[in-house]
């Protein structure tokens, strides 16, 4: 057996494929596929703390990398193809005044603030995988779909590995900070008249057709980049199992590669329990709320992907196109959903939705009392308010809150709320005359 491959996730298929073929998907029946590992020819530590002996070896990037300093979890690859740019020096921020703000005792709520990536935002964990794996292949062109933050690390990460890049956005979906990287970065970026899921279906035709390499998170490599943000919350916990981890939900790939993580942490003898999950969408674009929460769909359901198909045809016939201020999880047709349900059972999970003024109320509370972070980073703070008057979340249990993206990515949302909104939180810039009394009135009131 090898030490690595690739595997369909759909018990019933199970197909296995070589970690060198380029697969978006199983070639068999259609679903997605994994990264298994033979754990026996693999370096697995006894202890999750093993991994501190790395922190005094930065200078190797290997050892510097948030992502491949846990690479005994990522045995895909030989270090030679390993594509690092210094991501995932994140930080495991203690924040009461936002734990104070969501009903939460103080010591207990913790943001994985993952805006500190080199792109601003956690797609960098991912982006590290799929493009080693890149490498590994010998791919020349990546593309991807995106809400914005895909194509901006995409972009970086092809420019680093001299590789061409193609990003889909939708048109007039994209906050700036993010299009404005994608630009700088030398990506080709289509507009595509449409939304996130129209680009997202174009992009995967495209890379057939094309035989272009696709980075969306259907791409199973990217998870296992993005397994390590968990393993990063359970360092900065001091290798402690937090009770809840609280994501934003779009196209689900970070709740699914987090359920994959403790799993195989789980399997390995190396965490006693797994957390629950809390996945967080916007009322806009909650298809996952509305099937998982509201219709009960579970991974095991009988004629589960006859439901999801039938979901979808409801959507279309209704005309439905998700809206949110938080464009990043604007996803109506999440292509990751059936790795998130698996996700959900693993962490006994749960869904809510919230809507774009708590969402926006949550973010300036972040950015008040924290490192701020952009509106649908916020979802998991406004998420976490619900669960816990709801009773779900205890004020006294320890949540790690993942902060997917930089405050400055969506700088119109930030600058429209303190500006135009009488929002509780609203920070309005006082305009005064240039004159030493008038300001200094004005700094008085
Ligand atoms: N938060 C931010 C800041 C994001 O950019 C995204 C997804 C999510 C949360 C949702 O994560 O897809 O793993 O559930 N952005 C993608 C993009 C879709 O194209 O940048 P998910």
């Amino acid at each position: 057996m090898e030490k690595a491959w690739q595997q369909c996730i759909n018990s019933s298929c199970a197909a296995t494929y070589s970690i060198d073929e380029i697969l978006p998907a199983c070639p068999t029946c259609g679903n997605l596929l994994d990264i298994k590992y033979d754990w026996n020819k693999v370096e697995v530590p006894s202890n999750l703390n093993w991994f501190e002996k790395r922190w005094s070896s930065r200078n190797n990037p290997l050892d510097y990398s948030g992502v491949w300093r846990f690479r005994n979890f990522l045995g895909f690859t030989d270090d030679k193809y390993v594509a690092t740019v210094g991501e995932g020096q994140t930080i495991l921020q203690r924040n009461d005044q936002v734990g104070a703000y969501a009903g939460m005792n103080p010591g207990s709520v913790y943001l994985e603030y993952e805006g500190c990536n080199p792109s601003g935002s956690f797609k960098d964990n991912g982006m590290s995988g799929a493009f080693t794996h890149a490498r590994m292949v010998g791919a020349r062109h990546a593309v991807c779909a995106s809400t914005g933050n895909t194509s901006a690390s995409l972009a970086l990460y092809a420019h680093a590995c001299d590789m061409a890049s193609t990003v889909f956005i939708g048109s007039g979906r994209i906050a700036y900070g993010k299009l404005s990287q994608a630009l700088d970065y030398g990506a080709r970026t289509l507009q595509v008249r449409g939304n996130f899921d129209d680009c997202m279906k174009q992009v995967q035709d495209v890379a057939r057709q094309e035989k272009l390499y696709l980075v969306n998170s259907v791409n199973p490599f990217r998870l296992e980049g993005q397994k390590t943000i968990m393993y990063r919350i359970l360092e900065g916990l001091n290798w402690q199992v937090p009770d809840w981890i609280v994501v934003p939900g779009g196209n689900l790939g970070n709740s699914s590669a987090f359920g994959k993580a403790f799993a195989e942490l789980k399997e390995l003898g190396l965490i006693d329990r797994i957390p629950r999950l809390a996945i967080i969408v916007a009322q806009g674009a909650d298809t996952l709320y509305e099937l998982y929460t509201k219709r009960g769909l579970r991974l095991n359901s009988e004629d589960r992907d006859a439901k999801i198909k039938a979901y979808y045809a409801e959507l279309d016939a209704s005309g439905y196109t998700p809206d949110t201020v938080a464009t990043a999880i604007e996803i109506s047709r999440p292509v990751n959903l059936v790795k998130c349900l698996r996700a959900l059972d693993i962490c006994d999970g749960v869904v809510r939705s919230v809507s774009d003024e708590q969402i926006i109320e949550a973010k300036a509370v972040v950015g008040k009392y924290g490192l701020g972070c952009e509106p649908a980073s916020a979802a998991t703070i406004a998420g976490l308010k619900q669960l816990q008057a709801q009773g779900i979340i205890g004020n006294d249990q320890r949540v790690a809150c993942v902060l997917t993206g930089h405050q400055l990515k969506d700088p119109t949302v930030t600058v429209t709320y303190h500006i135009e909104t009488a929002g509780i939180y609203s920070n309005k810039p006082i305009e005064v005359d240039n004159d030493l009394q008038a300001i200094i009135s004005a700094m008085n009131q």
